[in-house]
């Protein structure tokens, strides 16, 4: 991962949905390891459908600063592969591993979250294809509470939401990705694409 010189991390994966790593979640991880501030300090941070857990990881290793990382998944399976993978890297005492499933009702453990952050988990199938409005009503409740926090020298910050996510197929208009962003909005949050600048892994290149 970028600037992390010899630090490694060890994934155990399966060709699985949930215990393989998608590339968007290495990516991001390099994103925010190289964009530090994208994250607030103390930030209490919460992955949503982390499998195999590798954004946590990149963020508990690789981002200084950082309150605390809660890794979160619906599936049984992912957690207890995600739980392997916390305790293998020497990671338990930086990464809380929960069970969040977006269907639910919020826990109130989800209470006082700044940053929820996801890589891949938004995408078109059958499976899934309503996956993204229970994502986005979990995601605008919890901004909706969000208390924000006192940043020296920075007044407040507000609590916000941060994916990537990767469009399948080539009609963007019709991704469950354009949908989610559209569910965003029609609930009042405020929705901004990032660049992801040159340096940062290129996602068509592990594809
Ligand atoms: C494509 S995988 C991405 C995994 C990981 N974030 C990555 O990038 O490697 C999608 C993940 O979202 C989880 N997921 C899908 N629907 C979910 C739901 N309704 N509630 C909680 N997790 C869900 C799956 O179990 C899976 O781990």
């Amino acid at each position: 991962m970028a600037g992390q010189g010899k630090d490694v991390l060890h994934v155990w994966e399966k060709w699985k949905e949930e215990e393989h790593v998608w590339p968007a979640s290495r990516i991001f991880a390099d994103y925010l390891i190289s964009h530090p501030t994208s994250l607030p300090n103390n930030a209490k941070v919460v992955e949503v459908g982390a499998g195999t857990g590798v954004l946590s990881m990149g963020i508990a290793m690789g981002v200084g600063g950082v309150g605390s990382v809660t890794a979160t998944d619906g599936s049984r399976d992912a957690l207890k592969n995600l739980r392997k993978n916390v305790v293998q890297n020497g990671l338990s005492s930086k990464i809380d591993v929960k069970h969040l499933e977006w269907r639910d009702d919020l826990p109130s453990w989800m209470g006082g979250v700044d940053v929820i952050v996801g890589s891949d988990v938004v995408y078109g199938d059958t499976t899934h294809s309503t996956s993204y409005f229970f994502l986005s009503r979990m995601v605008a409740e919890v901004l909706g509470r969000g208390q924000g926090k006192q940043e020296e020298g920075m007044g407040m910050s507000a609590a916000k939401a941060m994916f990537m996510l990767q469009v399948r197929g080539k009609d963007y208009e019709a991704s469950s990705v354009n949908k989610f962003v559209e569910d965003l909005e029609r609930r009042g949050l405020h929705v901004e694409f990032l660049e992801i600048p040159e340096g940062v892994d290129n996602m068509q290149e592990k594809m």
